[in-house]
């Protein structure tokens, strides 16, 4: 199948488009960095001639809800709205366990994304994960300072790999409207695991774990993003998944 990834040189996106081409598909990758823009639709016509389905693994950085809303509603309304002029089949997206609980700005953003897949016209699958392994890294490389401030968050964390495969397996499945939870194999508080990766990289960068403002700040940190019910586990614990790393910790 002709697959377009949006996001597909991002963090998940790249795993994905790797397990897309191990398993026979032709991933097309839609990004900024390859001359496609979802917030402006820019090449996104040219890069979904023949597409017979749309996983998209797009983000924006920032925690506020002006801007991550700008983002999510304006990239996916035109990944659809193209998506519907190509004969798009299946339009996927990549949502978090408890968007519908914790209501943060850019929890808000993905949870009115969601309803935008479900209600675009395209027969539609929406995956909820929860943090990636690789979140915590991420949150070390995006919080500027000498003191890593961390939000705290329980968490129930699974490697970036495993939910490329479970994305890809969903695309090549019939639409599913909402897809049961994926979450990873443990429960760890967030802060814990930033200190692991700051150990694990030899640094002394000092961790100060903040309870996040008002209620979502509660909520989150009293466990409000872990699944609730049933759904597929990754196989992989944080610690395994660090282990793994190369020593510099790059390589995954
Ligand atoms: N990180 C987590 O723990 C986690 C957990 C569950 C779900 N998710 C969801 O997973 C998705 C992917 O997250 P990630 O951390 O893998 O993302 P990421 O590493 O930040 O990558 C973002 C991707 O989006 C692309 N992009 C950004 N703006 C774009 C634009 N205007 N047009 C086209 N492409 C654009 C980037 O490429 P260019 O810069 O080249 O445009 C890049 O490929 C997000 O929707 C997030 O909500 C994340």
């Amino acid at each position: 199948m002709r697959i377009a990834v949006a996001g597909g040189t991002g963090l998940v996106g790249r795993l994905l488009v790797e397990e897309l081409s191990a398993g026979g598909h032709d991933p097309v990758v839609l990004a900024r960095s390859v001359g496609v823009d979802v917030t402006t639709g820019a090449g996104l016509d040219a890069a979904l001639d023949g597409a017979e389905a749309v996983v998209d693994v797009s983000n924006v950085t920032t925690t506020r809800r002006g801007p991550a809303e700008r983002f999510f509603a304006t990239g996916t309304r035109h990944l659809i709205e193209a998506g519907r002029r190509a004969g798009v089949g299946h339009h996927v997206v990549l949502s978090i366990v408890g968007v519908d609980r914790v209501d943060q700005g850019y929890y808000a953003a993905k949870r009115a994304q969601e309803r935008a897949v479900l209600d675009g016209g395209v027969p539609a699958t929406v995956l909820r994960a929860t943090q990636f392994h690789e979140f915590a890294g991420q949150l070390l490389e995006r919080v500027p300072g000498p003191v890593a401030v961390v939000p705290r968050m329980r968490v129930q964390p699974i490697a970036a790999r495993e939910v490329a495969a479970a994305l890809a397996a969903l695309v090549e499945d019939t639409p599913a409207g909402m897809a049961p939870e994926l979450a990873g194999p443990e429960v760890h508080e967030f802060v814990d695991l930033v200190r692991k990766v700051l150990a694990a990289r030899g640094s002394r960068r000092p961790v100060l774990p903040v309870r996040l403002p008002g209620r979502p700040g509660r909520l989150a940190a009293e466990g409000a993003l872990l699944p609730t019910g049933p759904g597929p586990r990754g196989r992989e614990t944080f610690d395994e998944w660090l282990a793994a790393l190369a020593p510099a910790g790059g390589g995954r």
